[in-house]
């Protein structure tokens, strides 16, 4: 059987790991008691049990998040900002430790765990900025002796679903511009990634936020996630959904919202292509591609997906990667020096497999990886008989063919894939192919080409010799499947906001 692990144990601050929901200021059960267990994906350990809520208490928070929106939209928005200031300052002080709860329910390496909170910390510096700078409009008006005064107010109720592959940063990038607007949320966490979403709570808790302006919900995936949704999208207190998740689920949650009509702006799959010319510096362009492609493990939006390298560079680079990823530590990831951990479960590890399976059947080769993994666990957690982990060895394959799964679907896994190209028209035209486009990256000496390609990818956000584009200050977001809303940036805070029109007579 399985050890339960003791989590507050490695905690400075034990009292942010929570185990209940929190809903108008409360810390609660599901109403009718029923539990799911949480496990870590590096030891297969339970971690606590959570509340498996029906969808009543996901109307209850509905109530108090529309309950508290007068007062919380009232406040100026330098007192919203202060609030937003403090949480960054509360999050830096407790890095450690959200960091530790992070990378035990996550699996993500303490410190790229702790690399997260200080990304999510800065949506709460950026936006309690951008909150100041809402900046309303007078519109000159042709009517003689009138005026035309535009104001931006709060949307209203919001919710936030948000994934487990950022479990902190997803959740602050959504609730923190929300917060500036003026408006209060109710935050769908998810089931893989709870604990997160409830040391937030506890901090906006101790900085005084109000009761029910910001209210998080927990269940198991399944009919009761299922129903969470629904009632998020169909429950007319509701004004806004922020979404980032699957393209197949924003499909799903986009027709639920029509009965309301609801504002939503979706995050939704990748398949980034990356691209290296023949004139790249191959040395940084590997180092982009370890960063862009097994950042968490594989599991981000804006992964690497398909490696496109010139064909007069191929194998050159295909060794250079190579000898990189096999520096690459894999394991627990509160262990020292690990810098991969495992998949979120093992359905991420099936799928890796199956993707693996299949490109070798159309005469891909491996160059490492290509297995599972089983760790060596060390001092921070014990590993009971029959557990199961999620380990996959970061894996590089060359001689990819273009039918392959990995070609048109996103790995959400430690897989890089070496796809040859020759021409720029044709890699182009390949990168573009995706129905969905969110990032894609290439490396080039060339200036005139880097405007020409970065103008001509199909996707929201384009990485020029860099595997790294994440920052608060940048539009996050995709184009074509990849869904619409931009989260961060000068843009992120008006997706939170509602033009108004005073026609001044
Ligand atoms: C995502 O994978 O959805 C977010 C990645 C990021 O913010 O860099």
């Amino acid at each position: 059987m399985s050890k339960t692990q003791d989590l507050g144990s490695l905690l400075q601050d034990a009292d942010l790991f929570r185990t209940q929901g929190y809903i108008n200021g409360k810390w609660v059960s599901a109403s009718d008691g029923i539990t799911f267990p949480l496990t870590n994906p590096a030891t297969g350990s339970k971690i606590a049990d959570m509340p498996h809520m029906p969808r009543t208490q996901v109307s209850e928070a509905i109530d108090a998040a529309k309950a508290a929106l007068p007062s919380w939209s009232a406040l100026t928005a330098y007192q919203r900002s202060s609030y937003l200031l403090k949480l960054h300052s509360l999050m830096e002080q407790h890095s450690q430790d959200l960091g530790t709860i992070l990378c035990v329910e996550n699996g993500k390496p303490l410190a790229e765990a702790k690399g997260e909170i200080a990304y999510g910390a800065s949506f709460m510096q950026w936006n309690a900025a951008e909150g100041l700078r809402t900046y309303g409009q007078t519109i000159p008006s042709p009517y003689p002796g009138t005026r035309n005064i535009v104001i931006k107010q709060p949307i209203g109720v919001c919710g936030l679903i948000t994934p487990w592959n950022f479990p902190n940063a997803m959740i602050t990038r959504k609730m923190a511009p929300a917060l500036a607007a003026g408006c209060t949320v109710v935050i769908k966490a998810p089931a893989e990634t709870p604990l997160s979403a409830l040391a937030m709570a506890v901090l906006c808790e101790r900085i005084g936020i109000p009761p029910g302006v910001v209210n998080v919900v927990l269940m198991d995936k399944g009919d009761r996630e299922a129903a969470a949704g629904l009632e998020l999208c169909e429950n007319p207190k509701v004004s806004k959904i922020s979404f980032t998740g699957s393209t197949p689920v924003g499909r799903l949650l986009m027709k639920q919202s029509s009965s309301t009509l609801k504002k939503l702006s979706f995050e939704l799959g990748g398949n980034a292509a990356f691209i290296i010319f023949d004139d790249a510096d191959l040395e940084l362009a590997v180092t982009g591609v370890i960063a862009s492609k097994f950042r968490a493990a594989g599991q981000t939006c804006v992964c690497a997906n398909r490696i496109f390298v010139h064909a007069d560079i191929y194998d050159k680079f295909a060794t250079l990667l190579t000898e990189k990823v096999k520096q690459l530590q894999i394991g627990n990831g509160l262990d020292q020096g690990i810098t991969i951990g495992p998949l979120v479960n093992s359905r991420g590890v099936e799928k890796v497999e199956r993707h693996v399976k299949d490109a070798l059947s159309k005469g891909a080769k491996v160059l490492i990886g290509g297995e599972g993994f089983s760790p060596n666990n060390n001092n921070n957690d014990i590993q009971g008989e029959g557990v199961e982990t999620c380990f996959y060895k970061p894996t590089v394959l060359i001689n990819v063919s273009d039918d392959s799964f990995v070609s048109s679907e996103e790995t959400f896994g430690p897989l890089a894939p070496l796809f040859k190209f020759k021409d720029e028209k044709d890699v182009i035209e390949k990168a573009n192919s995706s129905e969905v486009g969110l990032a894609a990256y290439f490396y080039t000496k060339d200036l005139s080409r880097s405007n020409r390609v970065s103008e001509a990818l199909e996707v929201g956000m384009v990485g020029v010799n860099t595997g790294v584009i994440a920052q608060a200050c940048i539009p996050f977001g995709g184009v074509k499947q990849s869904g619409f809303g931009r989260e961060g940036g000068p843009s992120g805070i008006n997706e939170f906001q509602i033009e108004k029109v005073s026609f001044l007579t």
